[in-house]
């Protein structure tokens, strides 16, 4: 089978798209026949050195997040069978004709996507999730601010937020404003013309997907009290001591109830992955370029092979 990996650390050239074996489940496993699978920024940043910080060992399969059909089920495996159309989040391999996966780790694809669309969710989705309601506790009726609001996880963090009752403040850019509008935003901010922290006050939750001065400048939109919680690395700082809010960094874990949970509101009508853009594998180098431009509207997606 064909899959994208690196040998060694760097810019694109390090990716190679190579013939291996096809991998044999464990006892607990489903071996799955990608269809598609969903480009983070994760993936550039495990190929450009983050893979050794996360004690990943070169060769590293990339990709982390995938729609497929189950070709083969491991001895203990009850809740699947061959052809079940699954999706979910691995550590690495997603850009691969074929992948093994935790069986507790996957989900049933949502119906009524194509796999592309479907392949947009399981790992930006997930992440919005476990940040939202899991780390900041966000409840109905509360205020949230949304940095990022046009990406992979804040395009779906607007949709999730809304459909759990919350009023929604999102921040984008200029070319993005009707883009999040659609989604459902109650209020929309344009970072390029306005200094968020000048324009939003009051949040009890800040969702940032952004970092860096984004990430300082939104802690002075929360109210006392509030709650931050950042998808991206920061450093130390007393922001949070100064505004008398709590700050936490999200950490993405897969969770087979979170797919399900997200499935429903696909199936609800209430959330509609956007798919910006979709390559073929063996295009996989002009993906990671176009992720790491930092500009994705929605996800970017490759189709197999
Ligand atoms: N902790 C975890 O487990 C975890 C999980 C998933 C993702 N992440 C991290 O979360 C971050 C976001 O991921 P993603 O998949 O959503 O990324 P993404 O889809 O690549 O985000 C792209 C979006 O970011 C917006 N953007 C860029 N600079 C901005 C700025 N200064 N202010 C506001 N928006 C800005 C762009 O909109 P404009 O063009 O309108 O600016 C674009 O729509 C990444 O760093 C990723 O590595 C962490």
């Amino acid at each position: 089978m064909l899959t994208a990996l690196v040998n060694d650390y760097g810019s694109n050239s390090v990716v190679q798209l190579v013939e291996v074996d096809r991998p044999d489940p464990q006892p607990d496993e489903v071996l799955v026949r990608v269809i598609a699978a969903g480009v983070n920024p994760i993936d550039w940043k495990i190929r450009s050195g983050a893979g050794a910080r996360l004690g990943m060992t070169l060769p590293i399969r990339l990709g982390s997040e995938f729609v497929g059909v189950v070709e083969k089920t491991g001895a203990n495996v009850a809740d699947f069978a061959t052809g079940d159309e699954v999706f979910g989040m691995v550590k690495t391999g997603a850009f691969s004709e074929y992948l093994t996966v935790a069986a507790a780790d996957i989900a049933r694809k949502p119906a009524g996507l194509d796999a592309e669309e479907a392949a947009a969710l399981p790992l930006a989705g997930t992440t919005a999730w476990q940040a939202m309601f899991g780390e900041a506790g966000l409840g109905e009726g509360q205020r949230l601010l949304i940095t990022g609001a046009s990406g992979g996880v804040g395009s779906l963090a607007v949709q999730f937020a809304k459909s759990a009752g919350a009023h929604v403040t999102a921040a984008c850019s200029t070319r993005n404003i009707e883009f999040v509008r659609g989604l459902g935003a109650d209020e929309v901010v344009d970072y390029t013309a306005s200094r968020i922290e000048n324009v939003v006050r009051g949040m009890d939750v800040v969702l940032d997907t952004v970092g860096a001065e984004t990430f300082q400048h939104a802690f002075a939109t929360l109210r006392r009290g509030g709650a931050m919680v950042t998808v991206v690395a920061f450093p130390e700082g007393d922001e949070a001591e100064r505004h008398g809010v709590t700050v936490k960094r999200s950490f993405t874990v897969p969770n087979a109830s979170t797919l399900a949970r997200i499935s429903a509101l696909v199936a609800a009508g209430k959330v509609s992955p956007h798919v910006e853009r979709t390559f073929r594998l063996a295009e996989v180098k002009q993906a990671l370029d176009l992720s790491e431009a930092g500009r994705t509207r929605g996800k970017i997606v490759l189709s197999m092979p």
